[in-house]
């Protein structure tokens, strides 16, 4: 048997596929999850435990039972939009969960990391190009707030007490499974590309496109789309990464390449083989005009490299995915207009 990885969040969309990952590897996931957000048919490779990542007596219980020797923080709260309403609950999450994951690591003597970061780390950027690491680290939603004051926990606990992380700041996280087992579930559903699905599909919710008037080549924003499976892969190779820095390491997960949220639907109704209806609407608050990575650090340090991240293979593999859902129910789809 292979060494016990514990995934906080395993059940959710990134960690459900990370654990396929794992498991692929010959590593064993033990998922902690409260399934507010995840899904129990997504844990596939190993135990569930069901539990609040908040709660260090029961995270540090989990980590000695199956005798843990490191672990993927996934668990938290995701929705840019929703945390500029609800700030408290961001902290509250995100910001305690790293606190307790980190005291329990410290009770068991387990001393490795990786720690699910954003994008939102960034903020709005200053020029068009693409964002590295050393770029300023500004967020201005209490989503991107809540992540970078984890990394700076986690960056402390590294250098006081000998643990070992990596941060990885994901782009925009997307596509499924190529083969179908997992998928995008989240209830209700926020993100771009399974919405302008369902708008394709079903026409059984207005999409909205969230502002016109960006300074980018169609005036919609442009994000950096990045298939799940190779997020997943890059979580299995920091695990093997012997860190430099004090312990703390922070990489981008992208593809390198912008996709506006009009080319994002243009191939949406290419793939289903009808547009989605439309409208345009205001800017939603919290949103930078443009998000893209150089990946050029997670390149070179975890030999990592997307390789299914073309955006046709993100759009058909979740339009696979939706037609063909494993779990969160099965929608007739209305015949072709
Ligand atoms: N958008 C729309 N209409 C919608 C939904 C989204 O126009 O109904 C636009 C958004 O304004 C944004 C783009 O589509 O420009 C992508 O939005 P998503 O909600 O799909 O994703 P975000 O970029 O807001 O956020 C995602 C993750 C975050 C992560 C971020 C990093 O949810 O966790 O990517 O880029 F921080």
């Amino acid at each position: 048997m292979g060494d016990t990885i514990l995934v906080t969040g395993g059940a959710g969309y990134i960690g459900s596929h990370t654990c396929k990952a794992l498991a692929q590897a010959g590593l064993e996931p033990v998922v902690y999850d409260d399934l507010s957000n995840g899904h129990a048919q997504a844990v596939k490779w190993g135990p569930l435990v069901q539990g609040d990542v908040r709660d260090r007596e029961r995270l540090a219980r989990t980590m000695s039972d199956h005798k843990v020797v490191g672990v993927i923080h996934f668990a938290g709260l995701i929705e840019v939009g929703r945390s500029m309403h609800r700030p408290d609950l961001y902290w509250d999450h995100n910001v305690n969960g790293v606190a307790a994951v980190l005291s329990a690591m410290r009770d068991n003597g387990v001393a490795r990391l990786i720690f699910s970061s954003t994008a939102a780390v960034y903020g709005t950027p200053a020029g068009l190009s693409a964002l590295s690491e050393t770029d300023v680290l500004n967020p201005i939603n209490p989503y991107g707030d809540s992540k970078l004051a984890g990394e700076r926990m986690i960056a402390a606990n590294c250098a006081a007490f000998g643990m070992e992380a990596v941060a990885l700041r994901y782009f925009n996280a997307s596509g499924a499974d190529p083969d179908g087992e997992l998928g995008e579930a989240h209830d209700p559903e926020t993100h771009l590309i399974p919405l302008a699905i369902e708008a394709a599909l079903t026409g059984s919710r207005p999409l909205t496109v969230f502002g016109r008037d960006f300074p980018t080549d169609d005036g919609s924003c442009v994000r950096d789309y990045i298939h799940v499976a190779d997020l997943a892969r890059a979580h299995v190779l920091a695990l093997g990464l012997s860190t430099v820095d004090q312990g703390f390491e922070a990489m981008n997960l992208g593809r390198g390449q912008g996709t506006s949220v009009l080319e994002v639907i243009e191939a949406v109704g290419q793939a289903c083989g009808r547009p989605p209806v439309y409208s345009v609407g205001d800017r939603r608050a919290g949103d930078p005009p443009i998000l893209v990575a150089d990946p050029a650090r997670a390149m070179k340090r975890l030999t990592w490299k997307p390789e299914i991240s073309d955006f046709q293979t993100i759009v058909d593999t979740a339009v696979a995915w939706r037609l063909n859902r494993r779990f969160g129910g099965i929608t007739t789809l209305p015949a072709a207009a």
